[in-house]
């Protein structure tokens, strides 16, 4: 059993009492020599990050003057190995700089956007693509990103659901902690490998009204049941750092929130993780009003336990003051810059900060071909009549419509800093070379935002003369990402016209989307025959897309977040609680109600008068190109006991289609009866099976009695005996294989 310290209060309280015990470590004797010989003005300077400035001048002398530990946004390997000579040659003690960057899904490759990723359930492959990544960012110099991303995301109008991993929490936690292994390898020394960031620390996703840098109003259990998981699991993976999120949680902004910091990551987790805020996090406490002046803004923020402040000054301007009178004690910004440091050290910086400026590595075979592999693994299948796809031989002609066809940039998605678009392969551009098919490609839009629509008629009129449409609509990168929300998330502009149009010729239509979020699409899967969604794929999207299109691949993606039909169904995810009145599925909805209908006619239900109840599609949800079943579902036992204990789950799972395929294996649990109510299910295991035509194979899962925990009624987290159900199946609405077993 663990304690969890309740009241966010606690942790507030707790951080006076200086800070945690920290792990005994190698470099431990080396730090302490360093920090011994130190001024206090040194230390602080330590606890500074800037943003690159474009005067190489202007840098070099804050580092001279001892003012800076850590600089990103600087990718230019010559400057920052010139800066690096400054810190190194020109300052009393020649500490190395922490150089970072905003690597989210790629540095100069840019594979699909984290949702996207989410939807391969492909672990390995998520942690190559992560290997990519740090290979090429640190061949420029850079050896820290601000990456993964693990804010639960339940609203699809919030527009940073693209770089996280969706609604998830053990998904989550499972990509969280490959990209960690991705970013760090075992040995963060090794020259390509950069450390990690487990960001926005905590409760990010929970912005309300899907409004960014709103606040997130999240009750404890369900902060430690669904938001904080990968958070630990991220700690336990051996993140090297961790970032402070914008928003606050019941009035108490992350960045000051010891609760956090202390209890949780320090004490509880036992991590050593280095934290930072994020972009201002600290002065934006004054306007967030828990702080009085900047002043105020330091002291709550050190006492909090963050260690370096991104960008906001205060620390450099303030904590000399609060040292000077006696208002915070040197142990405070001791513990921080022996993080700082340690965190140098482990990145192997003091022996070599410098990069070879002329082994640059960007788009190897290898990095492409990885990239090529999680953006097939990407693609969801949403609809596939009649077995429109893959597009076969009699197919001659493929009329390519839409402005997002060929778009170099647009595909990237949001965090594509260092994506350069001449490397992107587009639908148009694989299309092109697949033998024997000719192109007629239209944009017939400017761009996705496009109002007027004037190309339409045009496109509509070409789309007729060939055998297949294939349009691709979506988001340009600039609408999903950091500020970027809607309130509306259908098709934008004239693209809901433009898929109208195309279907109404009768050919045969597979609309593709890329987008940066679930977007409300039962229009465009009405009216199209296949439906392809993929999340911004990135520099090798095109060429997926056009595997999948014609057969190569076999579309294996299954959806990370629920899809609403309608956005005032928001929010709306698979593992939500029961409620006391369920609907039931037979509810009439409002076109179906007769006028003047009783009051109590409808029933009293759970449920929306014009949405229903369910989602477009569930999390979970995905097709191939083959068909699976699920057969022979077995426990190896159905008893386990409240410590130590798990079952094995088995079935058969037998290909039953035409084409080898993989399936992503589901295994989802429901705790009938807990001290407090629990989730209708919950993914608790999942595998990748790859499967022959016709071919069955044993499938077998654990789960762990560890894994059924939950915070209860007195904000423990512990497991409860009691009787549990379990379900197989290739969705979270799967619920025809299932079985029981009990906790004793
Ligand atoms: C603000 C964003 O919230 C954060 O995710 C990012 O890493 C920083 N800016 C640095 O660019």
């Amino acid at each position: 059993m663990k304690r969890l310290v309740y009241s966010l209060m606690a942790g507030v309280l707790m951080s006076a009492c200086a800070g945690s015990k920290m792990p005994e470590d190698k470099y431990d004797i080396r730090v302490d020599e360093l920090l011994q010989r130190m001024t206090l003005e040194e230390k602080i300077g330590q606890m500074n990050q800037l943003s690159a400035l474009e005067s190489l001048d202007a840098m070099s002398e804050e580092i001279r003057q001892g003012r800076v530990g850590s600089i990103f946004n600087e990718t230019d390997p010559h400057r920052i190995n010139t800066l690096q000579r400054v810190a190194r040659e020109e300052t009393r003690l020649g500490i190395p700089l922490l150089m970072a960057r905003d690597v989210i899904h790629g540095f100069r490759t840019i594979a699909p956007i984290p949702l996207g990723q989410a939807a391969s359930f492909d672990l390995e492959a998520v942690e190559a693509a992560a290997r990519v990544a740090a290979i090429e960012a640190s061949s420029a110099g850079i050896r820290w990103t601000f990456s993964p991303m693990i804010d639960i995301a339940r609203d699809a109008r919030w527009g940073r659901i693209a770089e996280g991993y969706g609604e998830d929490t053990y998904l989550t936690s499972m990509m969280g902690a490959a990209v960690v292994r991705g970013y760090q390898t075992d040995n963060l020394a090794d020259p390509t490998a950069i450390a990690a960031c487990a960001k926005h620390f905590a409760g990010y996703g929970a912005s309300e009204g899907g409004r960014d840098y709103n606040s997130a109003n999240i009750p404890i259990r369900q902060l430690h049941d669904v938001y904080l998981p990968p958070f630990e699991a991220a700690a336990k993976a051996g993140a090297a750092t961790f970032m402070t999120s914008f928003n606050d949680i019941d009035g108490i902004p992350s960045t000051a929130n010891g609760y956090l910091m202390r209890s949780l990551l320090h004490e509880e987790w036992g991590s050593d993780a280095m934290v930072v805020t994020d972009w201002s996090s600290a002065t934006e406490m004054l306007a967030h009003g828990n702080c009085r002046d900047t002043l105020d803004v330091a002291l709550q923020t050190i006492n909090a336990g963050v260690d370096m402040d991104m960008v906001s000054n205060a620390y450099i301007r303030y904590l000399p003051k609060l040292m000077k009178d006696g208002v915070i004690p040197e142990i405070l910004i001791n513990e921080a810059v022996r993080r700082i440091l340690k965190l140098k050290f482990d990145l192997g910086l003091f022996d070599n900060p410098y990069v070879d400026e002329s082994k640059l590595q960007a788009y190897t075979p290898e990095a492409l071909s990885a990239t090529l592999r999680i953006a097939t693994e990407s693609a969801v299948l949403l609809k596939n009549d009649n077995s429109l796809l893959p597009l076969g031989k009699e197919v001659k002609s493929v009329a390519l419509i839409g402005p997002l066809a060929d778009d170099t940039y647009e595909q990237f998605g949001t965090w594509a800093f260092d994506g350069e678009p001449e490397h992107t392969i587009t639908p148009l551009k694989a299309m092109l070379s697949v033998d024997g098919v000719k192109v007629i490609h239209d944009k017939a839009l400017t761009h996705c935002r496009d109002l007027k629509g004037d190309g339409i008629r045009q496109a509509v009129q070409r789309a007729k003369s060939a055998d297949v449409i294939v349009c691709v609509v979506g988001e340009e990168a600039i609408m999903s990402g950091e500020a970027h929300c809607l309130a509306d998330i259908n098709l934008y502009g004239k693209q809901k016209e433009l898929v109208a149009e195309l279907s109404k010729t009768g050919k045969p239509l597979v609309t593709v989307i890329m987008a940066g979020r679930p977007l409300t699409i039962a229009d465009e899967v009405e009216k199209s025959d296949a439906l392809l969604y993929m999340f911004h794929p990135g520099t090798m999207g095109g060429q997926a897309l056009v595997d999948l299109l014609f057969g190569k691949a076999v579309p294996s993606g299954k959806l990370p977040v629920t899809f609403p039909r309608m956005v005032g169904q928001i929010p709306i995810y698979y593992n939500h609680k029961n409620t006391g009145r369920p609907a039931e599925g037979n509810e009439l909805l409002i076109n179906q109600t007769p006028v003047r209908a009783a009051q109590t006619a409808l029933g009293c239900h759970s449920y929306w008068l014009d949405a229903g109840y369910g989602p477009l599609f569930p999390f979970g949800y995905g097709l191939s190109y083959t068909t699976f079943a699920y057969s022979d579902l077995k426990l190896d036992k159905d008893r386990m006991k409240l410590e130590n204990d798990s079952i094995e789950v088995s079935f058969t799972l037998t290909n039953t289609g035409n084409v080898e395929a993989t399936e992503i294996c589901q295994l989802y649990v429901r705790d009938l009866v807990g001290s407090v109510s629990r989730p209708v299910k919950e993914l608790k295991g999942f595998r990748r099976v790859t499967l022959k035509a016709g071919e069955s194979q044993r499938v077998s899962m654990k789960i762990f009695v560890e894994n059924l925990q939950f915070c209860g009624l007195d904000y423990y987290t512990y497991q409860e005996p009691g009787e549990f159900r379990l379900w197989v199946g290739c969705n979270s609405d799967d619920n025809r294989n299932e079985a029981t077993f009990y906790v004793d």
